[in-house]
């Protein structure tokens, strides 16, 4: 069954089957999470795009659905965003259903063979059956091509202050944003980013999000860029400012990155989900994500993670925590206090875990370097460690076993460490072909994939210069794999 095989992660989601990218479409309505996602039922590389679709009610558990979005005449279904229209403003809505409304982009293959600049534009579909089954508009497109070849990824949210969708688009190098009353109509608002941030490859998937930061509604805008990423490739800028329902102004045109690792990419929000702000992310790399050993699907979400602001110093940064509800799958779990560690500290007898799931959340007293080593007896080791002399946290997969599918997999990633206090505090989240680190309260976040030989049984503590751990907490996770 799927639960067994070969680097089938046990509690981020996978298709059972076939190629995934992107997550999409995420909405929470009626008590149900739904996750729609980039898919290719044809194979395990990138082919024609579907929407995939699963549920899930505790974004945990996830349970795989028939696929909601086909390809049509207008072209492939890529990336794009749900909402719940509440006030039926589409019209969508009859006999009193709430519709739920995808805003998606369509990709035109025979549009893209005649090398015209116009592939990609905006589409709907609604459901007015909760997200159970998809229509197609028949007006589609609502928002046609104006002559920029990468125009997609529209993320929706409504907009209550002048009661009105405001949609954020990828357009190349910047972001646009249109508003409209109806989500059939739009009308171009402003741009974002010719001038700020990265632009070491194209901007795809953006999320515009407020934030209560005491009392006070703060703008992020997160601009996924591929390649270009702080360790190669793929990866999750962020800005911080205000929205005044037409603009975007951002505090610092300067690049802030969500995510340091090198796999969580295309990550946006739910929509609906109240005062909770929650982000999943595809966990892979357009570098090697179609090359990656896995057998029968490609590709995982990251563990969904709630968001949150922080001040340090004069900065506000985006905090990522992973959600409360992985917590239902809590098993075993030690402590340990005060615990000196001097060269190496082995927790695999203590640990007995054949299962490779757990959560390792540790403090230290002082800021030497200590790495936490994740290995097996075939010699293969992931390490997550605190580089003191360059203040940089980082996770080295260079010995992780099969890194040879792509000459850029087998490195070693590195990242800031924000805060200038000596307690360092990080939690770990490990899945059988994964790691997941969100150090200093969710202010450094890392997220990498591996593929060793064996599972990766053993688990070491290490320091050269020794560190003083006060507290240790190790929790066995159990699979969520229905
Ligand atoms: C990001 C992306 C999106 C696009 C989709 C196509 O990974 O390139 O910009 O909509 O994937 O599958």
């Amino acid at each position: 069954g799927t639960k067994s095989e070969r680097y089938r992660p046990q509690y981020h989601f996978t298709p059972k089957a076939h190629w995934m990218n992107d997550p999409n479409g995420m909405v929470y309505y009626k008590g149900t999470y739904h996750l729609f996602y980039q898919y290719y039922p044809g194979g395990t590389v990138w082919g024609p795009m579907h929407w995939g679709h699963t549920t899930s009610k505790d974004m945990v558990h996830w349970q795989e659905k028939p696929i909601a979005l086909y390809p049509d005449s207008l072209g492939y279904i890529f990336s794009g965003s749900a909402v719940v229209d509440v006030h039926n403003t589409s019209g969508f809505g009859k006999n009193g259903q709430v519709p739920l409304v995808a805003i998606f982009t369509h990709h035109n293959p025979k549009l893209e063979k005649l090398k015209s600049d116009k592939i990609q534009y905006q589409s709907l579909a609604y459901s007015l059956d909760d997200g159970k089954t998809w229509t197609k508009y028949a007006g589609n497109p609502v928002l046609p091509n104006p002559g920029i070849s990468d125009f997609r990824d529209p993320k929706v949210r409504w907009y209550e202050a002048q009661k009105k969708w405001i949609m954020t688009l990828a357009t190349k190098d910047h972001i646009t944003f249109y508003s409209s009353p109806n989500l059939k109509s739009w009308s171009k608002e402003s741009e974002f980013g010719r001038d700020a941030g990265a632009h070491g490859g194209v901007w795809e998937c953006p999320d515009l999000i407020p934030l209560n930061h005491n009392g006070k509604t703060v703008w992020v805008l997160i601009a996924n860029i591929n390649p270009g990423g702080p360790n190669g490739g793929s990866a999750a800028q962020y800005f911080v400012g205000d929205f005044d329902g037409k603009n975007f102004r951002a505090y610092s045109k300067k690049t802030k990155w969500m995510d340091y690792g090198a796999d969580n990419y295309a990550g946006v929000t739910f929509s609906n989900t109240g005062n909770r702000t929650i982000l999943m992310g595809w966990m892979s790399n357009w570098q090697y994500a179609t090359v990656v050993p896995t057998v029968a699907w490609r590709s995982a979400t990251t563990v969904p993670r709630e968001l949150g602001l922080k001040e340090v110093g004069k900065e506000l940064l985006l905090t990522s925590k992973p959600i409360k509800e992985l917590n239902t799958l809590n098993e075993q779990s030690f402590s340990l206090k005060n615990l000196a560690v001097k060269d190496s500290y082995d927790l695999t007898a203590k640990t007995k875990n054949n299962t490779g799931l757990f959560k390792l959340e540790l403090s230290t007293q002082n800021t030497d370097d200590f790495s936490i080593v994740l290995a097996n007896e075939q010699g293969n080791e992931v390490l997550i460690g605190y580089d003191k002399s360059a203040n940089q946290y980082y996770i080295d997969r260079s010995h992780s076993g099969k890194v040879d599918f792509e000459k850029g997999f087998g490195k070693r990633h590195t990242a800031p460490r924000f805060p200038s206090d000596k307690t360092i505090s990080l939690t770990l989240m490990v899945d059988v072909a994964s790691v997941e680190l969100f150090a200093d309260s969710g202010l450094t976040i890392m997220t990498d994939i591996f593929f060793p030989e064996k599972p990766l049984n053993k688990l070491f503590i290490k320091s050269t210069t020794g560190i003083s751990i006060p507290n240790l907490t190790y929790t066995r996770l159990a699979s969520s794999v229905l």
